[in-house]
């Protein structure tokens, strides 16, 4: 079966696909930012505050029992879409900054001494940087950093040699937000543990083009956004190993996550709760359980297969275009795109193309240092979804070839 045939039904099922944009269809080039939303998502969201809503935990009435039977429901879901061992293990956060702050918060209180070090590679995105810098400062621990070759690979000979009895935590990305690279995390994962570190998986960018099974990874910590999986913003997951989370101590103290409070002395629940302080984000809890649903009806096997194929279509196109370069070439690349087009500001590149309805990401990608890496202050990312089209990959390349004549000459 050709995966670009047979696409076009689920496009239907996403009602910001059919706007227009400047009188033009818009072509939805941004998906690494920010997924749209099926109908599945909008629909549970809003059935749950029309006809559902109560709060979870706290109360005996109907509502709330309902509530929270159903909230629970959805962290059981993601037990089993990460293959994670035990529900326990799943912690709802706002989102993958909040998950790492979280852990560098908490792990940082339990096992970080000075003098440890916390490596990190050079692709991170800003929020798998700056909570470990803070963590190091107030720790006393050294942040370390993985090289990367000019393709965007990480430098797997450099990762050995930093690693060392005193790493004790890795924190790298799956797949890059501002190269594509898609990192070899398993291995990765096996080298730390073999030098006695944990590891935190920033899975941002690859969980929702690929099957995760944190069992098989062996991953002490994986991270996701519900926003970028087509759910809703402000929800988010933090996986942990139970025997990991069981020695951290909470992160935010509030109601929900107590056993008991006496004005002397609190204890706190088990987890998951632990770690989930105050009134959760239910509705958007239940528009992820939604969203998880429907990507598995779907099959990640079947979307992955697809953007792969748009991505490789993508970039034999793009390379068409005279003065384009393409920025990160990794042998193994998640479906996006950065690139710079030689006398064109990205700012152009992006302002031209929204004019013609087309949205891609212009910037540093919220990850300075790959653009100091490559020597850039910025590009233009063009991001794909399953719910792309190879049709809209050749409107993307013609009105490239267009700023290309029109603009590199100005
Ligand atoms: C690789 C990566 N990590 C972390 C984040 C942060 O995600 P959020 O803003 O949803 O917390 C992003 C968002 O773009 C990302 O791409």
């Amino acid at each position: 079966m050709n995966s670009f045939n047979d696409i076009s039904q689920y496009r239907r099922d996403f009602p910001m696909l059919n706007k227009t944009m400047h009188g033009k269809p818009l072509i939805y080039f941004d998906s690494a930012a920010t997924a749209q939303k099926p109908k599945a998502v909008i629909d549970a969201i809003s059935e749950f505050y029309t006809n559902h809503y109560g709060t979870v935990h706290r109360a005996v009435y109907e509502l709330a029992s309902c509530s929270t039977k159903n909230y629970q429901a959805v962290r059981q879901h993601l037990r089993k879409f990460l293959n994670a061992a035990k529900e326990e293990e799943i912690i709802f956060t706002r989102g993958t900054t909040e998950s790492i702050n979280l852990v560098a918060y908490s792990f940082g209180k339990a096992f970080v001494h000075p003098g440890d070090e916390i490596l990190i590679s050079a692709m991170e995105h800003h929020s798998n940087i700056v909570p470990w810098q803070l963590m190091c400062e107030d720790r006393g621990a050294v942040l370390k950093v993985i090289p990367m070759n000019d393709s965007g690979e990480l430098l797997i000979e450099e990762y050995e040699k930093l690693l060392n009895s005193k790493t004790k935590l890795v924190a790298v990305t799956h797949l890059s937000n501002s190269l594509g690279t898609i990192n070899p995390i398993k291995k990765m994962i096996q080298m730390a543990h073999h030098a006695g570190a944990k590891v935190l998986i920033d899975g941002a960018q690859s969980t929702p083009h690929m099957k995760i099974d944190v069992q098989d990874l062996d991953a002490d910590f994986f991270v996701f956004s519900g926003h970028k999986l087509y759910g809703p913003t402000g929800i988010g997951v933090l996986y942990g190993k139970e025997c990991l989370l069981n020695q951290m101590p909470p992160y935010q103290g509030g109601g929900d996550m107590i056993e008991s409070v006496t004005f002397e002395k609190t204890t706190y629940q088990k987890l998951p709760l632990k770690f989930e302080a105050g009134t959760p984000m239910i509705a958007e809890v239940i528009g992820l359980g939604a969203a998880v649903q429907y990507i598995e009806s779907i099959g990640l096997d079947h979307i992955g297969k697809h953007e792969q194929e748009l991505l490789r279509y993508a970039t034999e196109r793009m390379q068409e275009i005279p003065g384009l370069k393409i920025i990160g070439n990794a042998q193994e690349k998640g479906s996006l795109i950065s690139f710079t087009l030689e006398g064109v500001h990205p700012l152009d590149i992006g302002t031209f193309l929204d004019l013609q309805g087309i949205a891609i990401r212009t910037g540093h990608h919220c990850a300075q240092p790959v653009m100091q890496r490559f020597h850039v202050f910025a590009t233009a990312r063009a991001s794909f979804a399953f719910y792309n089209t190879k049709e809209e990959v050749d409107i993307f390349v013609a009105a490239l070839q267009d700023i290309s004549k029109k603009l590199s000459r100005l």
